[in-house]
């Protein structure tokens, strides 16, 4: 066992990246990737396509591919370094300081820190509660004056919540009624049983955030993309941060992964949702743990420790010093919720997943052991004070 005392972030992605970890962290994916997807990459290499500057509109046949695949043929693709690189060039392109972006806590935050850095400010509506998404009332009544965007990550990063056809319905006609804009992250939606985007309802005014990095496993070649209709686009491609475009060697990988999507990504679905049940097993042998969304939508869930009174913080160290298995504390997800759960994710081959089922009872038994007060000595006059009970 190591040292007990707290790591800095930078000393557990130094531990992680250096020892063969469960990476049930950032919700990647450790699949083994598509031969065809591997033998594009490695084309690419071989005939050092990488020496020219790629054309600067994305590879041919790719923003094609990527307009397919969210169905709308007819919307602008600006190809980018990962999804998040698409959301700071629409944020710097149409947010102004004292705009307001709806969006949730828990969330992904690295979102709400590009739109701040435009002046504009994220509400953070309360989400961790079921149903663990937004709630339509609560949307229409944090809508003020001010409020220019909707942000929908959907499934939601943590939660693994996902919307109902008729919730995504309604969401788009507030912004329609409301004249706002729809950033509709996508990035976990292929493994949704049902998905639906507002491009549907609210075409003009939906931006599609799009991602490579979780269903197609490329997280680390940082590529996606960012689409919406000619018009809206057109006054966003200005503010590209990449006008000698993205990595040809990631697009290629990206290309072929799209191409041949129906033939593998069915059995990385079953993994995932065959894992899901694996650590639902795990979590129910732990007194006081629960799954607030289940099945997860996506490839991650919330695991709720509040009741047992273990700090998530500690959680999340134990697992990686001590079994090798890298999970996320609620922390890095949520301000106000943060303190009450961990996130895992489970796109990752079943004996990773195995070990975290293995590992979890074992930390969770240790930790509460350690947190709890000792019990009050006796006085000789009964029993001393119950210990607290956790929260
Ligand atoms: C909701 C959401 N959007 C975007 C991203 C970033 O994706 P990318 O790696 O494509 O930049 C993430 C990454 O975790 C995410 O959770």
């Amino acid at each position: 066992m190591h040292d007990q005392t707290r790591k800095t972030p930078d000393e557990i992605f130094q531990y992680a990246h250096t020892h063969d970890v469960a990476w049930m962290s950032q919700n990647t994916n450790h699949l083994p990737a598509y031969k065809a997807v591997r033998d594009a990459i490695k084309q690419s290499v071989q005939e050092q396509e990488y020496n020219k500057y790629p054309i600067a509109s994305g590879l041919p046949g790719l923003p094609e591919a990527i307009a397919q695949d969210i169905g709308m043929p007819d919307y602008k693709v600006l190809v980018t370094a990962g999804g998040i690189e698409g959301i700071y060039i629409l944020a710097r392109a149409l947010l102004r300081p004292d705009d307001e972006v709806i969006t949730s806590d828990p969330s992904f935050f690295m979102i709400h820190k590009v739109m701040g850095l435009t002046g504009a400010r994220c509400t953070n509506l309360p989400v961790y509660d079921p149903p663990c998404k937004y709630r339509i009332e609560q949307v229409k009544e944090a809508i003020t004056p001010k409020t220019r965007m909707l942000l929908l990550i959907d499934p939601l990063n943590p939660t693994g919540a996902g919307y109902t056809q008729d919730e995504v319905r309604a969401f788009s006609e507030l912004a329609r009624d409301h004249d706002l804009l729809i950033l509709d992250d996508v990035t976990y939606r292929d493994f949704a049983e049902g998905h639906f985007e507002t491009t549907r309802w609210a075409p003009e005014r939906t931006f599609i955030a799009y991602s490579f990095s979780k269903s197609c496993g490329m997280a680390g070649m940082r590529i996606g993309a960012l689409a919406g209709p000619k018009e809206l686009m057109d006054k966003v491609i200005p503010y590209n941060t990449n006008d000698l475009s993205v990595n040809v060697v990631a697009q290629r990988g990206a290309l072929a992964a799209l191409q041949t999507k129906k033939e593998w990504f069915p059995k990385t679905l079953k993994i995932c949702r065959d894992n899901q049940r694996r650590i639902r097993r795990a979590v129910r042998k732990v007194p006081g743990a629960s799954l607030p969304v289940f099945p997860s939508q996506a490839n991650m869930f919330c695991i709720d420790i509040g009741a047992t009174g273990v700090d998530p913080d500690l959680v999340e160290q134990r697992m990686l010093f001590d079994h090798d298995v890298f999970i996320r504390s609620g922390n890095y997800v949520s301000k106000q919720f943060g303190s009450r759960f961990i996130r895992a994710s489970f796109s990752v081959p079943s004996a990773m997943a195995r070990r975290f089922a293995k590992a979890f009872p074992e930390v969770m038994e240790g930790l509460r052991r350690k947190e709890s007060p000792p019990p009050a000595a006796d006085s000789g006059q009964g029993a001393g004070p119950a210990p607290p009970s956790p929260v």
